[in-house]
């Protein structure tokens, strides 16, 4: 608790450029609970570099992250938006909890297997521990909640295994978090191909939406989106196309499956398409249109940076303090 206040953490990659699934699985989430909750949102640029990029690269995808947190309508004097290299304490817990977790355990994470086959020649142990700074990551608040995509589920079942497994040795240092996942959004899946998940790394741009994606390309995007045989609009485990379609529109829109079958009842295909694509639009274009003022404005974006890297580095602080103690570590002298 921060005050009267449950805390909440989250964060994302500036890997690759944002898509429809990151907004409607976890920015979409952050602002509904934003009231809630004392919020951490970090932009987890330690977690980028298991696997290669450019760096000056890196750093304009991680600024343009941030800003798009804050475009997206996250306010930054209230929510706590920084860089997560800006605060050692996510490396220090990261490499204490690294001797808590079980070869076994990590073994077991798929998007490790994944990301392993996908890089093949830079099978790294970053990429090995990766679940483990984020579990630090979500420790060193004490967070109670973590809204993520379905895809985080197993890194967040790790996370509470670490906390639980810590804390019966050591007594009650962390909080155990509990993952939030949105109704609906929770796994947004590709547009060519929709038994994947849409993903920022896909080859092929047509599989997904990226928030920066103009009006145009959205609604082409969509036009060219794989259906199903039944020509019609039903949500159903069959349709995994149509499926996909009506989950991101209920999300946009706020309607139902069931209201969303009724409104397109006898209609076809295409005029679905069209309404998914501009119900994507009236969500994506206020955001972009907040990202372009945001970003010219360089002085009020660099005292947010400095601003909440203080303040996330004063609470990293208390609880790495915390847990040093408890495994031995001897006492600052000051
Ligand atoms: P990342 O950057 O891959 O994704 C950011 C968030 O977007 C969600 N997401 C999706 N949701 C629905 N449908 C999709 N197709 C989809 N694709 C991505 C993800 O579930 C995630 O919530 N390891 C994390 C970042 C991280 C983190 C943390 C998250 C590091 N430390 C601590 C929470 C707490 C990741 O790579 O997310």
């Amino acid at each position: 608790m921060i005050g009267d206040q449950k805390i909440l953490f989250s964060g994302m990659q500036a890997t690759g450029t944002l898509t429809l699934g990151n907004y409607l699985g976890a920015l979409k989430n952050w602002l509904e609970l934003s009231d809630e909750y004392e919020c951490f949102y970090s932009v987890v640029d330690l977690h980028s570099i298991t696997v290669r990029q450019d760096p000056a690269e890196l750093r304009k995808r991680a600024r343009n992250l941030l800003t798009l947190y804050i475009a997206a309508g996250l306010d930054p004097k209230k929510n706590c938006i920084y860089y997560q290299s800006h605060v050692s304490g996510h490396a220090e817990l990261a490499w204490i909890l690294n001797c808590f977790t079980y070869m076994g355990e990590l073994n077991r994470m798929t998007q490790f297997k994944d990301k392993a086959a996908k890089h093949a020649d830079n099978i790294n142990s970053g990429l090995y521990t990766y679940p483990v700074l984020m579990a630090a990551d979500i420790l060193l608040y004490q967070a109670d909640v973590v809204p993520v995509g379905k895809d985080q589920m197993q890194h967040l079942e790790l996370t509470r295994d670490i906390a639980q497994r810590f804390n019966a040795i050591y007594g009650d240092v962390f909080t155990v978090p509990e993952a939030y996942l949105g109704k609906v959004g929770a796994k947004i899946m590709s547009l060519q191909e929709p038994t994947k998940k849409m993903s920022k790394s896909d080859e092929n741009a047509n599989a997904s939406i990226y928030l920066m994606d103009d009006p145009d390309t959205i609604i082409r995007k969509f036009k060219r989106a794989v259906t199903d045989s039944e020509a019609c609009v039903r949500y159903s485990e069959n349709q995994p196309g149509i499926r996909n379609l009506i989950d991101i529109y209920c999300a946009c829109t706020g309607k139902t499956p069931e209201e969303t079958e009724k409104e397109f009842d006898g209609k076809g295909y295409g005029d679905f398409k069209m309404a998914v694509g501009e119900s994507v639009v009236s969500v994506l274009k206020p955001v972009q249109e907040r990202f372009a003022d945001l970003s010219k404005d360089k002085a009020y974006i660099d005292g947010i940076i400095k601003e909440n890297a203080e303040k996330a580095n004063y609470y990293a602080t208390k609880t790495l303090r915390k847990v040093q103690k408890k495994v031995g570590f001897p006492e600052r002298i000051r």
